[in-house]
């Protein structure tokens, strides 16, 4: 199962997420990381600046989960535009070793399969940040999404637009359709960490750590994959029925044992 880790604040776990990301870094200098966007691995993003800054990144590679199709990729709300900022120039990451899906309906069709040709291209990807969406979306991975997807253009829900909506004018600027690593592709990765904060997620972490494998949850997904860490902070974790376990069992674990 899932290793869940309970913290006490968001910047909590942004250190020990930074630190485990580090550490691959420094062990692969080449570690190809998978960025979700979305507020939640801001704090990872924030902690890690000061940890790269004392290594050499120059070699990381990096593959977004996702973006807008239709969006102009200069469009602040772009995820080209959200990773570039957030990601690769505080990082200071080779911009041309940090790929986001091509967003452009031209060429929407094949984009899907381009991106994941460069994943494999790239070896895999090493360790995937994730978020998850209130509905239980990660990625943009809707609810009812193929547990077996692989990159490809996907309609948006009306509560994940709604959700969005807080980072454009308004909700009419919010594309209605997005190109998502599939549920298969985020799979792939050798180790998926996702993060929650906020009561406002605690039935999606619910659902997806302890509820049914469903192609209803996507994040439930996760229970297929052999490594996978949940860091959530408090009000994230408060439906959890086996709380004070995943509480017990980090304290109680081993040194030997790395996040
Ligand atoms: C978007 C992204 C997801 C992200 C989700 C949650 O839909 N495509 O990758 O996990 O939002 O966003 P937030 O972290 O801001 O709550």
């Amino acid at each position: 199962m899932a290793e869940i880790v309970i913290v006490e604040n968001k910047e909590q776990a942004g250190a020990l997420v930074a630190d485990a990301i580090t550490a691959l870094v420094q062990r692969r200098p080449d570690t190809v990381l998978g960025f979700a966007t979305g507020s939640t691995p801001l704090p990872v993003y924030q902690a890690l600046r000061e940890r790269f800054a004392d290594i050499d990144v120059s070699q990381v590679r990096g593959f977004a989960l996702d973006e807008y199709v239709g969006i102009d990729p200069d469009h602040p709300e772009s995820y080209r535009s959200v990773i570039t900022r957030e990601v690769v120039e505080p990082l200071g990451l080779n911009p041309e070793l940090v790929r986001v899906p091509n967003g452009d309906p031209e060429t929407a069709a094949t984009a899907g399969d381009d991106y994941e040709a460069a994943i494999d291209e790239a070896g895999g990807i090493d360790l995937q940040i994730l978020g998850i969406g209130t509905d239980g979306h990660i990625g943009f991975n809707e609810p009812g999404s193929s547990l077996s997807s692989q990159t490809r253009v996907k309609t948006l829900t009306e509560q994940t637009r709604e959700d969005n909506a807080r980072f454009f004018d308004s909700i009419d600027d919010v594309p209605r359709h997005c190109i998502t690593q599939g549920i298969g592709t985020i799979l792939e990765a050798r180790h998926l960490v996702l993060l929650a904060f906020g009561e406002g997620k605690a039935e999606a972490i619910a659902a997806a750590v302890e509820g049914p494998l469903t192609s209803f949850v996507p994040g439930s997904a996760i229970q297929l994959h052999p490594r996978v860490t949940v860091v959530v902070d408090e009000a994230a974790a408060s439906k959890l029925k086996l709380a004070d376990y995943y509480r017990y069992s980090y304290e109680n674990k081993p040194a030997w044992q790395s996040l």
